[in-house]
């Protein structure tokens, strides 16, 4: 019995150290220690030893069980660590290597020359106002003085939802829809999207965008809308620039006039960039047409304005120098990035 115990040990000792996997080592332990593994059996067997004999058998089986344990659990402890240590070698991470980088996105120049727009306006006390881009025919031509059959309709190739509306064709409805509500004096600045049937090319786009202004008080003159313009091209383009009217005709303003500013790019002298004018159209302006006031509910007799229209797409290709509307279309990030 004591020979049979005395290899039983060794035998599962050689076992444990010729074991590389946890498993093996788990079934080793059922092997030798489980109910019905071999060390049990032995215990099983000791009511054929002699009673004398039974203190020191079982001592040797003890002392058996503790080795065998002993050695499984140092086993197993290593084979741990050494799993451990190789997941950590391969989970490495080294802090050194350089970060992925974001796209981080641009204001487009369309934004940056309206807020530069808005800055200017509402510095001098005009409030920003948006109307719908989905407009009543009424809003976007009729209350501007422009009635059905008028040959104005012809310049701006409209889209039509339907008889009676239309996707804007211009900014000029949101004066009205200003008007209407009836709280004077108005100081009003109104971006936003157009639309007309344009062909895309470098200067059309069929959506594009305008920033329309209003003021209606008591005693507004020719004079004031000069003078707030001439102030706005200052501010947009350098205190050196200088403005011209010319005459001009839109069917919601009498008189009427566009307003060129002095090339920034040449000072006037004419370069390639004015065409060799030494000018620039920035935008369309005029009074306010009594028609337009009256039917908007506002007594022209007592109270007067004028009104502006600017093409932001016009400002934002010329403050950056831009040669292609299409540019400003196509949001390529590298593109965006220079502004
Ligand atoms: N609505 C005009 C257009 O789209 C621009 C314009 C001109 C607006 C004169 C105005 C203005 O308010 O007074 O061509």
């Amino acid at each position: 019995m004591k020979d049979q115990l005395e290899k039983i040990k060794q035998e599962a000792l050689k076992q444990i150290e010729a074991s590389d996997a946890l498993e093996k080592l788990n079934d080793i332990k059922v092997a030798y220690l489980g109910k019905k593994g071999e060390l049990t059996s032995v215990l099983k067997s000791m009511k054929d030893v002699t009673p004398e004999d039974r203190p020191k058998i079982g001592q040797m089986v003890n002392e058996a069980r503790e080795a065998i344990e002993g050695k499984l659990d140092a086993a197993m402890t290593a084979l741990m660590k050494k799993a451990r240590e190789e997941q950590l070698k391969k989970e490495v991470i080294d802090v050194t290597l350089p970060a992925k980088r974001n796209r981080v996105g641009h204001t487009h120049p369309n934004t940056i020359a309206l807020e530069e727009v808005e800055r200017i306006f509402v510095g001098m006390g005009y409030e920003v106002i948006e109307g719908p881009e989905v407009e009543y025919d009424h809003y976007n031509f009729e209350k501007l003085n422009i009635p059905k059959n008028h040959p104005a309709r012809d310049e701006q190739d409209t889209f039509y939802i339907s008889d009676n509306i239309v996707l804007r064709s211009q900014t000029s409805p949101v004066q009205v829809r200003t008007m209407e509500q009836g709280k004077l004096p108005i100081r009003m600045l109104a971006p936003g999207r157009v639309f007309r049937s344009d062909e895309v090319d470098a200067t059309h786009s069929p959506s594009f965008h305008q920033i329309e202004g209003l003021v209606i008080d008591k005693n507004i003159t020719f004079a004031d809308l000069k003078g707030t313009l001439a102030e706005f091209a200052r501010e947009l383009f350098g205190p050196e620039t200088k403005v011209k009217f010319r005459p001009h005709h839109f069917p919601f303003t009498e008189p009427s006039a566009e307003m060129d500013v002095t090339c920034f790019k040449c000072g006037g002298k004419g370069c390639r960039f004015c065409k060799g004018s030494g000018w620039i159209e920035i935008l369309g302006c005029g009074m306010v047409h009594p028609n337009v006031l009256a039917m908007s509910g506002i007594d022209s007799n007592e109270y007067s304005g004028f009104a502006f229209g600017v093409g932001l797409e016009r400002i934002a290709l010329l403050k950056y120098e831009i040669d292609d509307m299409r540019l400003l279309y196509e949001n390529d990030i590298r593109f965006l990035k220079q502004f």
